[in-house]
């Protein structure tokens, strides 16, 4: 392959790819990022930017310590990014509601709350009348909430910038509307890509492809090992800003961002790669946002949009070697995490990459041979 050589070559811009960048430019290696499109241009931009691992992921979940591990990576990732680029990335420690609107829902969320606590987790069951307490704009219509002290937000088009800012600052070259054609693989060994501009060489090819990333797998492999799950969301203005935590109800969670909109979102429609934001959709979002939070009736919306998030059959992401092809590593399939799963993503890959050793912290569960394995079985 006749073509520049670079240490490694990171396919896809997203926040994910952006912070495998970063770490591995911060430890000298020479590295290339593509995007087919702009950097932060899929779901990184399209993101809430909850760190909720309370909120998000059940505590037996093979992802919760590696997440809380991340969350917990999040105030020194803000100020390094800041110390480099000069962004920031609007980390809020506001903490999140997590409401039962139903008696049902309430039974469920106590046990949450029991489970949470038998592991020294801090989460506290809150009455109708405390949770009011404490956000008294929310609709009388619930019956309790959990509240996670700890859960938190940024923004996301600004840590997916910072991470890619800073990866120039250590040397990264990034291009942008660069379309990966392929793969160079000569004997199982990956020698680089080819895309609409030419091939680049390289000892390393990461794929952070995220939604985008079937083509990857061989041809069993690529009907439901990732797919894509569409979420939409949106932007509202309001004066006074009427809650300080992050509220999670019933399919719906809103946000207060620093700067005082709320962001509120967000629906899931599995296998579209369509991004128009449906009516339909966005309806419903808004009728269950107002349900919460009955003052948005008066709020102005800013914008609305739609992403697409890289679902697993499996729910756990995707990364770790290519069984089959030396010198590819995937990391991809962060589905509703990614924000809050990039710091540590971009540890463990480029740790991984730079043969350093490492704590597992669940490494094994995510490794793509897990697929490869159910694909020999198939074809037996
Ligand atoms: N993490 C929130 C979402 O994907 O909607």
């Amino acid at each position: 392959l006749r073509a520049k050589f670079f240490d490694v070559i990171i396919v896809g811009g997203g926040v994910i790819g952006c912070s495998i960048a970063y770490q591995l430019s911060k430890q000298g290696k020479q590295v290339l990022l593509l995007d087919r499109g702009k950097v932060g241009g899929e779901s990184s931009q399209a993101a809430a930017g909850m760190l909720g691992v309370q909120a998000e992921l059940d505590i037996d979940n093979p992802l919760y310590k590696l997440a809380k591990r991340s969350r917990n990576l999040f105030p020194s990732i803000a100020e390094e990014l800041r110390e480099i680029t000069g962004r920031d990335i609007l980390l809020q420690h506001n903490g999140m509601l997590k409401i039962a609107q139903t008696e049902e829902a309430a039974i469920h969320l106590k046990e949450i709350v029991k489970q949470q606590q038998s592991l020294n987790e801090e989460a506290t069951w809150l009455t109708k009348e405390e949770v009011l307490q404490i956000e008294p704009s929310l609709s009388e219509h619930l019956v309790g909430g959990i509240h996670f002290p700890n859960e938190s937000n940024v923004s996301a088009v600004e840590l997916t910038t910072a991470f890619a800012e800073a990866a120039v600052h250590y040397g990264t070259r990034i291009k942008e509307y660069s379309y990966v054609e392929n793969l160079v693989i000569k004997n199982d060994i990956c020698k680089g890509i080819q895309t609409n501009y030419g091939e680049y060489a390289a000892e390393h090819v990461v794929l952070a492809t995220g939604a985008w990333s079937s083509k990857w797998l061989p041809d069993p492999l690529q009907t439901n090992t990732i797919y894509p799950v569409k979420g939409e969301a949106f932007l509202v203005r309001t004066n006074p800003v009427p809650i300080k935590k992050t509220i999670f109800g019933n399919g719906c969670y809103i946000v207060p961002k620093k700067g005082g909109e709320l962001l509120i979102g967000a629906t899931m429609k599995s296998h579209t790669f369509n991004k128009e934001v449906s009516l339909g959709g966005i309806s419903e979002l808004m009728q269950k946002a107002m349900e919460i939070l009955p003052c948005l009736s008066d709020a102005e919306v800013s914008s609305m949009w739609a992403g697409i998030r890289p679902m697993t059959s499996d729910g756990i992401p995707i990364i770790g070697p290519h069984p089959e092809i030396e010198g590819v590593t995937f990391a991809t399939g962060h589905f509703r995490n990614g924000i809050l799963l990039s710091p540590i993503t971009g540890h463990l890959v480029a740790n991984q990459l730079l043969g350093i050793e490492q704590e597992q912290l669940g490494l094994d569960v995510m490794n793509p041979n897990r697929f490869f394995r159910q694909e020999m079985v198939m074809s037996k």
